[in-house]
């Protein structure tokens, strides 16, 4: 089992696509382990984005990122952090292949609806960003058995 932190940003929100987005991730088989409705700080959005925070375009990805509310959300499954990145698809949402969420639902580089973390490392690392360790409910085995 691995756990991914996954962002539904403020275009998600702001467009109310979380319903349809939850879904996904749900039909696919990954449990949500927590859940918050909030709104990311300039300081967060520089921790999140620690490894962009000196590219050119930094600047404007930080105004998108705190200019509304975001869903954060940590999720739970078999292979997690790769299922979550092959759903949400490339980056640039016009790039992005269709049956993706991004290429589904974004035409944007920057507007992409949906963060996932990239890693382990990543994962460790954002899902301590956003979450406290009590934060997060384990799923009980019971209704993991049903997934199966
Ligand atoms: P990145 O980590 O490269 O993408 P991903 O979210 O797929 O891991 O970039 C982080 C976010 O920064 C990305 O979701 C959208 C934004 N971004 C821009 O605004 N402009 C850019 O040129 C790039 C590459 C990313
Ligand atoms: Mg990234």
């Amino acid at each position: 089992m691995q756990r991914t932190l996954i962002l539904l940003k403020p275009d998600c929100v702001q467009r109310r696509l979380m319903g349809q987005i939850i879904t996904r991730f749900e039909d696919k088989g990954l449990n949500f382990v927590a859940m918050k409705l909030m709104q990311i700080t300039p300081e967060l959005a520089k921790q999140h984005y620690a490894e962009h925070v000196a590219k050119p375009w930094y600047p404007t990805l930080e105004g998108f990122v705190t200019a509304g509310p975001i869903v954060a959300a940590v999720l739970e499954g078999l292979e997690a952090i790769r299922v979550v990145r092959e759903m949400l698809g490339a980056t640039n949402g016009l790039q992005a292949a269709a049956g993706t969420i991004r290429g589904d639902f974004s035409s944007s580089r920057q507007m992409n609806l949906v963060h996932g973390s990239d890693g382990e490392e990543a994962a460790a690392r954002e899902i301590a960003l956003y979450f406290k360790p009590e934060e997060i409910v384990a799923s009980t085995p019971t209704i993991a058995t049903w997934l199966r």
